[in-house]
């Protein structure tokens, strides 16, 4: 059962004034406006000023109407950093004034699969774990009402900046877990990414952490194939007729070990599929909108591995630990800077990235 008051009830809360947030209004309507003020509802809320937040390519995908569980009145933006304002009676980890990570993902730490560790698809917050813009009010606001704060929230250590922060909530331990750590990536490893985004470009950038020893960016937008470079490839191979001739050449001849899908169309899962080598794996990130053919007469053969999934973001500590030490230079995803007031302009950037040269958007109060 979902236990959240959802906006209705969250007029009845008391609540003394109002605030600014990005108001989904259906397909392609949206509208920074005043809304009821994030006030608490359960014992264990907390409220997050919200200091940094940014839009995610799921944003996108909700304004083009492709998430029928997003209604009208919805707060969009599920990715925040800021700051405790509130505490419910319940919360005995966090107090006001906490620097806080919002990530994507909340859960109860306490039904089955947030004990196994899959918090994705936590059963108490809704059966499935990202809820903020998509079931309750999210982050692109002024403030936002977390639940199950204790077990969701991660504090800020001291080193580590907002702007650095603010890409844990999703894109790094996206490509972390879904692309490096489904895909099993071991030292020595040869590995490919297909789509050089965000999620892609976090899977480069913690590839090495696993010993890879070359890792082939694979994109149609030369900017993000520099990108690429910049943030660990060994080499990058530009989208064309000859594609996946081009990266079996950069190996000994058999294809890569692990191969991650990093953009959720059919042909770049089929592309991933091609280039992975006998006993290989196929890392899925990608949110798939169509169905996909496999040719799996030519791979039951292969003895490959396949896997796929939502992120968990259970890896924010391991993260946060690196980006504190400098070993994850978590700031060089963020491309453009806005203000909150300016948050049409960063939808605007965000949609056009190559246009752009954009990455992902750093959207603050001012
Ligand atoms: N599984 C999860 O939990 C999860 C979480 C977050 C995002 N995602 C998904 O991951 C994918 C990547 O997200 P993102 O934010 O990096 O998106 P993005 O749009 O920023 O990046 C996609 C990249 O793919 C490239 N691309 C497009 N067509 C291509 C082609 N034919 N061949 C090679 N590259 C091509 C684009 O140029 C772009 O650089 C999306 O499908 C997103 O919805 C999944
Ligand atoms: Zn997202
Ligand atoms: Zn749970």
């Amino acid at each position: 059962m979902v236990r959240f008051c959802d906006s209705q009830a969250r007029w009845g809360a008391v609540s003394v004034g109002t605030m600014k947030a990005l108001v989904y209004h259906g397909p392609g309507q949206k509208a920074w406006e005043d809304v009821p003020d994030a006030a608490i509802a359960e014992p264990t809320d907390v409220v997050v000023r919200v200091d940094t937040t940014t839009i995610c390519g799921t944003d996108l995908h909700i304004l083009q109407g492709d998430v029928a569980a997003v209604t009208d009145g919805r707060i969009l933006g599920h990715e925040a950093v800021g700051t405790i304002t509130e505490v419910g009676e319940a919360v005995k980890g966090f107090g006001v004034g906490d620097r806080v990570l919002v990530p994507a993902i909340t859960k109860c730490g306490r039904c089955g699969y947030c004990q196994r560790g899959m918090p994705s698809h936590c059963q108490t917050v809704g059966g499935i774990g990202w809820i903020f813009g998509h079931l309750i009010d999210g982050t692109q606001a002024e403030s936002v009402r977390v639940p199950y704060a204790d077990t969701s929230l991660y504090a800020v250590p001291a080193g580590v900046t907002n702007e650095q922060a603010i890409f844990l909530a999703d894109s790094l331990p996206t490509g972390y877990e879904v692309g490096v750590l489904a895909g099993q990536v071991r030292p020595g490893d040869t590995v490919a990414v297909v789509g050089t985004g965000a999620v892609g470009l976090s899977a480069i950038l913690t590839t090495g952490l696993w010993g890879a020893s070359r890792v082939i960016g694979i994109d149609t937008n030369k900017f993000r194939l520099e990108k690429a470079l910049e943030f660990g490839a060994t080499d990058v191979v530009e989208v064309g007729p000859g594609t996946v001739a081009d990266v079996i050449a950069l190996t000994d001849g058999l294809g890569v070990d692990v191969a991650i899908e990093a953009v959720g169309y059919p042909e770049t899962l089929l592309t991933a599929a091609s280039l992975v080598r006998p006993g290989g794996s196929i890392a899925n990130i990608g949110v798939h909108g169509t169905p996909v053919e496999l040719p799996m007469q030519d791979m039951w053969i292969q003895n490959v591995t396949l896997t796929m999934g939502l992120v968990d973001t259970v890896s924010i500590p391991t993260l946060l630990t690196m980006v504190a030490s400098g070993r994850i230079p978590a700031e060089k995803m963020g491309t453009h800077t806005f203000t909150f007031g300016q948050i049409d302009q960063a939808y605007d950037v965000f949609k056009n990235a190559a246009a752009n040269s954009a990455l992902k958007v750093i959207i603050t109060p001012a």
